[in-house]
């Protein structure tokens, strides 16, 4: 028999080592040691680590690449980001959008991030973010998959064409419903607007994923209520809460009603740490909040947290490289999350968590999955994570559509070797005499 690939010798995450993996018509057909047979294409993976691609949870395609324009963000704050994003927005044109989204993908995709959800503003009568995404994502779709979500940005109440632009947008196409309840005038309103959206979601059959308490006030908790609605409506694993970041300065007592309520309605939390760690614990002075949701408590419950991104060089978020390593790198920092287990879940919450909250089909390295991985320059996810590794190889589909050269160092110190060696760490044994 010939494959259309073959790669040999791989590590996977689930930690079997030496493990071939062989491609026909898209697909994975087999996973296991020794297999021997010809392939058109043959990949050493040299005893590297094969993970299923990485997946970008939550971000902002409308938004991206467009850092500087009309200005910078001073204060650094997210309010600030919210204005400026205003005042770019009448200035948009669905070319523009479309031309800096695409330049984005390929980013993407050469980072091995082959599937991203995005938030897409509908705030503006002419939707020309929502038009052009959705033009961009039928673009894209060989080779990453896009899934976007309906983002009353300036508040589905607050903003007066709001709502009727959301539903446009889903009349549209977009697939998700979006929402930001703590940016609605009240506290009454940002109820009101998570029961709305809940109920287009259910009528509808969607899925929902609002930006929720995206502040640093302990009693904004509309995270309740969305909780509360996807009870009522049966929307359970269709619905998503993402930022929680009011979250981190909850009364611990309220928290320890709250998880459990969240775990119950089986909703995904989606905290987006490297934009938070800077938006975030802006008006305090010492100490200063961080604005991060409670990870490690909310993953030993069973939910399903996955990170994302949010912003790349935009009015929110001045850096960024479409790097998902980068952003478990900063989970694994602001959680505390530095055990081994906790890395590796660091690393899921980049992959296969991501993938259950997108709704993915055919995600994972096992036969008659998706023929869609990428190769690291590491051995496994803790290396991964630690070293935010080079992608040597990204599989789409069976095809190799891009790929990258292994870093490496040339060390010009006399007495020194010519090259510096990654070190790994090996647990050593004790003996107690
Ligand atoms: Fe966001």
């Amino acid at each position: 028999m010939t494959f259309d690939l073959l790669v040999k010798n791989a590590n996977l995450v689930d930690e079997r080592t030496g493990i071939d993996i062989a491609v026909n018509g898209g697909r994975i057909v087999a996973v296991e040691a020794g297999i021997s047979a010809e392939a058109a294409r043959t990949i050493d993976a040299g005893g590297k680590l094969v993970t299923a691609p990485f997946i970008d949870i939550h971000f902002h395609m409308d938004a991206t690449l467009s850092l500087g324009t009309p200005r910078l963000n001073r204060s650094g704050t997210l309010l600030e980001g919210i204005q400026l994003w205003s005042e770019l927005k009448p200035l948009l044109t669905k070319e523009a959008v479309i031309e800096r989204a695409l330049r984005y993908c390929d980013l993407a995709v050469s980072q091995g991030l082959l599937a991203v959800r995005s938030h897409v503003d509908v705030c503006d009568d002419r939707l020309v973010g929502v038009e052009a995404l959705l033009e961009v994502r039928d673009l894209v779709k060989d080779y990453l998959d896009l899934q976007l979500v309906a983002f009353p940005q300036d508040g589905l109440y607050r903003s007066a064409t709001a709502e009727n632009n959301l539903l446009r947008a889903l009349d549209m196409g977009v697939d998700v419903v979006g929402g930001i309840p703590h940016f609605e005038r009240t506290m009454e309103d940002g109820r009101l607007s998570v029961r709305a959206l809940c109920e287009i979601a259910a009528e509808r059959g969607l899925m929902v994923d609002l930006h929720c308490d995206e502040t640093d006030d302990p009693l904004s908790r509309h995270i309740e209520t969305l909780a509360y609605e996807t009870q009522r409506l049966g929307l359970h694993g269709r619905v998503a809460g993402s930022h929680l970041t009011s979250m981190h300065s909850m009364d611990n007592y309220y928290v320890s009603k709250l998880l459990p309520l969240i775990a119950e309605a089986e909703i995904h939390c989606i905290p987006n740490p490297v934009a938070n760690i800077v938006l975030q614990g802006r008006h305090d002075t010492y100490p200063k909040r961080r604005g991060m949701m409670r990870v490690p408590e909310l993953m030993a419950l069973g939910v399903n947290v996955a990170f994302g991104q949010d912003s790349c060089m935009d009015p929110w978020y001045p850096f960024g490289n479409a790097d998902m390593l980068d952003v478990a790198h900063m989970a694994v920092h602001t959680g505390h999350m530095t055990s081994q287990d906790a890395v590796k879940a660091c690393f899921r919450a980049i992959t296969e968590n991501a993938a259950r909250a997108f709704g993915l089909e055919g995600y994972g390295v096992s036969p008659g999955c998706n023929a869609d991985f990428v190769l690291l320059d590491a051995r496994d996810a803790i290396e991964a994570v630690r070293l935010r590794a080079s992608r040597l190889a990204v599989v789409r589909r069976g095809k190799v559509i891009a790929e990258t050269s292994p870093r490496s160092t040339a060390l010009l110190i006399e007495g020194r070797p010519a090259s510096v060696k990654p070190w790994r760490y090996a647990p050593v044994e004790h003996s107690v005499s």
